[in-house]
């Protein structure tokens, strides 16, 4: 199959002028306030910023970015009208002849992972986080791998998020890691999401970021405007994969707590790769895994949509697949960086030998190491797969209403 035109979305983060600037400088000198305001309230068209080079691969530009004039916190408020811009840009990118669409950062939220798109047949539409958990799971797992003596305890915040759930069933899977805590605000979903994995590798929920504490690694996948993820969260030395767009940690965590090591998470190396016109906050040769993921479609030549919603395990293998066809491009995770600056972490094999972990009947009884969080805190809901403890009919316990948490302490089943 010959490769098709693919088209990306993306919209200003955090700081609305800043990111205006990438595509015009002066715009950089607009007060924020002002920006902001006008961004909100005119009724602003999407417009190509910048074309997409691949020059290893042909002359021609082999897609467009599309910048949906929207801020960040616009698009959590005012969802509605945020669908109506994504449409808009949607349009465009289907009148310019893309034959498949990438959501970037909270487009994808605002239209339910690209669900609501699904009615669309002029254009396929991926939310390009089949990828992205690859690469975060390919980044998580090296990260362990260079760190052989520390504890494997993980926790995922945004679990029940669309990377979330696959990054989180990616784990599970291959039962990369000793101990999942799975962090959203709702507790519904993370019940149903722990009730699936705690067969392969024991999960706790919570809806407290404190409980992230008894946690050696956090990854960070909210959707969220400004930084959620805060000092007082985190377990001394603890290591954050942050793959938020905008971010939800702020470089301050590294002057308050130095004990701490940020990872940027769901980065991707693809050296050839340009972007003429504006730049979307990565140097010359890396770009975003849902980015990544949207490019290697369009190279492969698919047509119709690929990740809407949660994407399944299937379109993770089939993206990895196509990103090993494409590896004299490069298409790998990133080297380690911490807000953009160079991180020394070793290198390692990021698929090392599957971890054997504990019998179910030993994590069903005693499944509260010393660093494990709130054992106090409520009565903690058990959910037991083949010969673990007793499973609820809803999967898991609703939040405890007193402290807002829920617990789920299981074994893993062999
Ligand atoms: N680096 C990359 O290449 C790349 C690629 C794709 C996506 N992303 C980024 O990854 C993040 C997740 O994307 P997504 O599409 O999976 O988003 P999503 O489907 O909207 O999921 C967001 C998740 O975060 C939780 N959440 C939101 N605010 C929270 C808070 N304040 N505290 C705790 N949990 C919170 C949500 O659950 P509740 O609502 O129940 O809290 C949900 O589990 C976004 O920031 C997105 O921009 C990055």
């Amino acid at each position: 199959m010959s490769a098709v035109p693919f088209a990306f979305l993306v919209h200003p983060r955090a700081r609305v002028s800043d990111d205006l600037a990438r595509v015009w400088s002066p715009l950089g000198r607009v007060p924020e306030g002002v920006a902001d305001r006008a961004v909100r309230r005119l009724p602003l068209r999407p417009f190509t910023m910048a074309r997409v080079h691949l020059p290893d691969v042909t002359p021609d530009p082999v897609g467009r970015v599309v910048l949906v004039p929207f801020g960040a916190r616009h698009m959590l408020e005012a969802p509605h009208a945020a669908r109506d811009r994504v449409g808009a840009a949607v349009d465009l990118a289907a009148r310019r002849g893309a034959g498949i669409v990438g959501l970037g950062a909270l487009t994808a939220t605002v239209t339910s992972g690209g669900s609501t798109l699904a009615g669309r047949t002029d254009i396929g539409v991926t939310n390009g986080n089949a990828y992205t958990a690859a690469i975060v799971e390919d980044q998580l797992r090296a990260l362990l791998a260079a760190q052989p003596d520390r504890a494997r305890r993980v926790a995922v915040v945004g679990a029940t998020g669309s990377v979330g759930t696959t990054l989180v069933r990616l784990l599970a899977r291959d039962r990369a890691v000793e101990h999942l805590t799975l962090v959203a605000r709702a507790g519904g979903r993370l019940g149903a999401l722990a009730g699936e994995v705690c067969r392969r590798v024991p999960t706790t929920i919570s809806t407290d970021l404190h409980d992230v504490r008894a946690c050696d690694v956090v990854v960070l996948l909210t959707a969220a405007a400004d930084a959620v993820l805060r000092s007082e969260h985190l377990a001394p030395g603890a290591v954050v994969l942050d793959a938020t767009q905008p971010r939800n940690t702020s470089p301050d965590l590294l002057v308050e707590r130095p004990d701490v090591t940020v990872v940027d998470g769901g980065v991707v190396s693809v050296p050839g790769l340009r972007l003429r016109g504006g730049d979307i906050g990565q140097p010359p040769g890396f770009t975003y895994g849902c980015f990544a993921e949207t490019a290697l479609l369009a190279l492969s030549g698919h047509t119709g949509h690929f990740s809407l919603g949660v994407p399944t395990l299937d379109q993770v293998d089939h993206v990895r697949a196509i990103a090993r066809r494409f590896a004299s491009l490069g298409f790998r995770a990133a080297p380690p960086t911490t807000f953009g600056r160079p991180l020394a972490v070793p290198a390692a094999d990021p698929h090392p030998t599957v971890l054997a972990t504990t019998s179910p009947a030993t994590r069903a009884s005693s499944p509260h190491t010393p660093r494990e969080p709130a054992t106090t805190a409520g009565s903690p809901a058990v959910v037991g797969g083949p010969g673990g403890a007793s499973t609820s009919a809803t999967g898991v316990e609703a939040v405890d209403g007193v402290t807002g948490r829920a617990l789920v302490a299981a074994g893993a089943a062999r």
